[in-house]
């Protein structure tokens, strides 16, 4: 049987950071009030010069955290047999990322797809790759989660509860066959509830629209992200905790063996509300929302270089991955490292 594992990680984050303090230039808040209800301190934004304009573009980004990935894994270009680029804020409306990326690697007509799926969009794109793998479609996967949140965020104090949160950068896994049935994504479980799809969501520009955006929706704030934040908390704290018993069950395992949980960054309150619900001492859950806040496809990605960097992600390891965001969609990987 064929498995498909995580060969290599690598992650890329813009050099500006910008501290809780900073953000009081703009809005109505402080760094006691981000850290006690977020626990992030600080997060990384892409430079924009005196136009607004961004000095690098998600696909760069995406395309720093991809190389780190392969040289990791030792893998050539050429191996590279799809793209899987997971985003909310693609560089333009179409085409998608993955073929900025694809170009930008040399990657000689590598199959690319993005995924749009906010903050589930790594787990989901893992479990695309896992199934692309033992279908036979592709040996070689170059996973990438990747975002410019900034330049989306309404900076003034109407638009705090969100601009607070959000981050940039870029995380990418290299995801390849192998034979080791005891190795690789064990099990997947992926869901969604569109009823909620307009508590956390980003409407504007819209195809719905002629000319996509008008001074309409910009001067009724439509082009920023919105979010009932209470709502998507208390959501996600219970999808999360189903996800990761749904997943284990699917694999087998119990909550006992697992030797790491990587989730999705969203605020550390979750985090913890989520590990000691499922019974998991903080030092087997993962966490750097403080120095990144919530990168959204890029989280965990970013998460599992860092985490296999610090030691913590050792070959036999039972690791957990765990997402929920917009959409509502959330799901879980579980995977033997
Ligand atoms: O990845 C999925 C995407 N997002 C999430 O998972 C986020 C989920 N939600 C959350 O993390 C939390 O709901 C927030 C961090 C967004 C907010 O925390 P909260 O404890 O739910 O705060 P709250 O909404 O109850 O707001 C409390 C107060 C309000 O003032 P009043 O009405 O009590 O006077 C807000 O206006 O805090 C105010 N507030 C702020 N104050 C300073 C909201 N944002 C800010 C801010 N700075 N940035």
């Amino acid at each position: 049987m064929t498995r498909a594992a995580v060969i290599g990680t690598g992650h890329y984050v813009p050099d500006r950071v910008v501290t809780n303090d900073e953000l009081t230039r703009w809005m109505n808040t402080s760094d006691e009030w981000i850290t006690q209800r977020s626990g992030i301190r600080e997060r990384r934004w892409v430079e924009t010069d005196a136009d607004g304009k961004v000095t690098e573009t998600g696909a760069e980004m995406g395309a720093k955290a991809a190389r780190a990935a392969m040289d990791q894994a030792q893998v050539a270009p050429e191996e590279i047999d799809l793209v899987i680029y997971a985003t909310l804020n693609p560089d333009c409306f179409f085409p998608g990322n993955g073929v900025f990326i694809e170009d930008l690697l040399g990657l000689k007509t590598a199959g690319a797809m993005d995924i749009r799926n906010q903050c589930s969009g790594f787990v989901y794109g893992l479990a695309a790759a896992d199934g692309f793998i033992r279908a036979g479609t592709a040996r070689t996967v170059l996973l990438i989660g990747g975002e410019i949140q900034s330049t989306a965020l309404n900076l003034s104090t109407q638009g705090r509860e969100m601009a607070v949160l959000f981050g940039d950068g870029a995380g990418a896994v290299v995801v390849q066959a192998t034979d080791d049935t005891d190795r690789g994504v064990l099990a997947s479980v992926l869901h969604s509830q569109g009823r909620f799809a307009k508590d956390l969501w980003l409407e504007a520009p819209t195809a719905l629209v002629r000319e996509r955006i008008n001074q309409d929706l910009i001067d009724q704030g439509r082009h920023y992200p919105t979010m009932d934040g209470k709502l998507v908390f208390k959501h996600a704290t219970r999808r999360f905790c189903e996800a990761i018993g749904a997943v284990l069950e699917k694999g087998g395992h119990t909550i006992d063996e697992v030797d790491l949980l990587v989730p999705h960054q969203a605020n550390q309150r979750i985090t913890e509300a989520v590990g000691a619900r499922v019974g998991l001492p903080p030092e087997k859950v993962f966490s750097n929302i403080a120095k990144y806040g919530n990168t959204t496809a890029a989280t965990i990605p970013i998460a599992l270089s860092e985490a296999a960097a610090a030691g913590r992600l050792e070959s036999g390891d039972l690791v957990v991955t765990v997402a929920f965001g917009s959409g509502f969609t959330w799901g879980a990987n579980l995977i033997r490292w």
